[in-house]
């Protein structure tokens, strides 16, 4: 297959003023298909359903984004038979015309991009920049995961030995369930769909709750790419409805799964279970949330530390797993630090997503926007609120970014997470102290060090316990191919979205020896 290396899709530059136009010309186009009707995709069948999910625009509470039809457990019955029969077809389809599934379905959105970062603005709440960095991802999963499918189809590496012949195969595993979460809707999804199918497993897709019209675009997506019916079954509906049902299936092979802890832990005790009938162990790749740190060392530039904790706590309003939750800084440079946190903090602008140049948009919905209100209430009492502390004006979900300093380690606001745009800011003895303040909690995802100290970094390397670890730069935005992503502990299963070894999880290796 003639293709180039792979490389990350480049992020947009919105200043630009052709690149402006483009995206508002997006919006608009989007703006006028709001509100309509989206399928189940059953089989390829488009299935629509009396009982429906309204989708609404987190920015406008009064705006809705869709209507997307909603499965009972005989509809994710029907969509576990599809793939099941689906599966017997799309496990013998060549690895390299499964992968140009996706080469194809990255070269439309890539033509499509602005359209598809303005549907993540208006449904997911996301600014110009943070939709566009998904809508990029997205295509990156896409164009990544194609070339390492091929890749592991080819002869693989053993050690020979004369008078026989060993040949190890990656082979698919079967039916999954793909379970993703809203706040990468676009990309975290695709990339965890695109994995699955291009392995040679099919799929039955259960969207996240809050962001279902962004993944019916996908789905229509992959049929525009030649994408067979049947090998991706869109089944939108409740999480403890047909989530619980399509995980205990006996006919489940894998579920791959992306959210918060406690759905996570609820999943993998589920599918240890084995079910009468069910002949195999269900796989379980699940990466879960973050109570991500920056430590901050003495003696290094206080007001890029802050920049990079600032960047990092308040994009997407803290709504990402790698958002950077504490900050936790040497005694000897915090005041310097939270001074300048303050500063680079109070004029960030929280409004309506799809306005030019906001920094912060809403929290994705009601639920989040109650809990994260909620969490800052608690941290008045755990701490010194310097800048926010509750809502902002509008007609959506809207937080101010918070910060609250002179938090204790112990305190829940430094322990759980929020995922709102919440900083809690803790005072370390040492670098030391800081190190074991950062590695104090059940999570284990992203962490950062600002140090200029290379004692202090090779510590860091060593001892900082998360699946992703930067040093002197902000904590978010791995990049596919550069930065495999996934945590370790409660963070989750560390498949390392975006790796070369990711694919093998959706795989299962078979060893055949013919002795000659
Ligand atoms: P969530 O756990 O609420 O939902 C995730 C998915 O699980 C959704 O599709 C939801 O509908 C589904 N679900 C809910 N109950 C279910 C059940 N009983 N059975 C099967 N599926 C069920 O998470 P969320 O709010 O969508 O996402 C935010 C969380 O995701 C945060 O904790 C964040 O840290 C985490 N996250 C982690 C990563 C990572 O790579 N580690 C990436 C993004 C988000
Ligand atoms: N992969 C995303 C990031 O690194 C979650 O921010």
């Amino acid at each position: 297959m003639a293709v180039k290396t792979y490389n990350p899709e480049p992020f947009m530059d919105f200043s630009h003023p052709e690149i402006r136009e483009q995206m508002l010309t997006a919006l608009k186009k989007v703006e006028a298909e709001l509100g309509r009707d989206y399928p189940l995709v059953i089989g390829g069948e488009k299935i629509t359903t009396a009982d429906r999910s309204t989708s609404i625009n987190p920015s406008n509470k009064d705006q809705v984004i869709g209507v997307v039809s909603k499965a009972d457990q005989a509809l994710a019955e029907q969509a576990m038979q599809s793939a099941l029969k689906t599966y017997d077809m799309w496990k013998e389809v060549a690895p390299k015309e499964r992968a140009r599934v996706l080469l194809r379905a990255a070269a439309i959105m890539r033509r499509r991009k602005y359209e598809f970062s303005a549907w993540l603005v208006y449904e997911s709440g996301k600014n110009w920049g943070e939709a566009d960095a998904d809508t990029a991802e997205a295509i990156d999963f896409l164009e990544f995961y194609a070339r390492e499918a091929v890749r592991l189809s080819e002869e693989q590496n053993l050690t020979r030995v004369d008078g026989e012949d060993n040949e190890l195969t990656y082979l698919p595993l079967g039916v999954g369930i793909v379970i993703p979460p809203w706040n990468f809707p676009l990309a975290i999804m695709a990339g965890m769909t695109s994995a699955a199918i291009v392995t040679g497993n099919t799929v039955v897709l259960k969207p996240a709750t809050p962001t279902p019209v962004i993944a019916a675009k996908f789905v229509e997506l992959l049929e525009e790419a030649g994408l067979p019916g049947g090998v991706v079954n869109f089944c939108n509906g409740a999480g403890s409805v047909i989530g619980d049902y399509l995980v205990d299936h006996p006919k489940t092979r894998f579920i791959s799964f992306t959210g918060s802890k406690e759905v996570g832990v609820r999943i993998y005790e589920r599918a240890a279970k084995v079910q009468k009938g069910q002949i195999w162990l269900k796989r379980v790749i699940a990466e879960m949330g973050g109570k991500d740190a920056l430590v901050v060392d003495q003696g290094v530039d206080a007001r890029e530390a802050a920049q990079a904790i600032v960047t990092s706590a308040f994009g997407f309003s803290g709504q990402k797993c790698s958002a950077c939750s504490r900050a936790i800084i040497h005694q000897d440079i915090y005041d310097e630090v939270v001074a300048h946190v303050v500063e680079l903090a109070k004029p960030l602008t929280v409004g309506p997503s799809h306005e030019e140049g906001v920094n912060l948009g809403p929290v994705v919905d009601e639920a989040a926007y109650k809990n994260i209100l909620n969490y800052i209430e608690i941290g008045k009492g755990e701490g010194r609120v310097l800048v926010g502390g509750g809502k902002a004006e509008g007609n959506g979900f809207f937080i101010q970014p918070t910060v609250i300093a002179d938090v204790d380690r112990n305190a829940r606001i430094a322990q759980e997470e929020i995922f709102g745009p919440v900083l809690a800011i803790i005072k370390a003895n040492d670098f030391d102290d800081a190190l074991e303040i950062a590695n104090s909690t059940e999570f284990g995802l992203t962490g950062g060090v600002y140090s200029n100290n290379r004692f202090h970094l090779k510590k860091a390397r060593d001892n900082f316990h998360v699946g992703n670890l930067y040093f002197n730069r902000k904590i978010t935005g791995a990049l596919v191919g550069v930065q495999p992503f996934g945590g370790f502990n409660m963070s989750g299963t560390d498949s390392k979205a975006g790796g070369y070894d990711y694919l093998l999880q959706f795989t299962q290796a078979k060893c055949v020896v013919e002795r000659f």
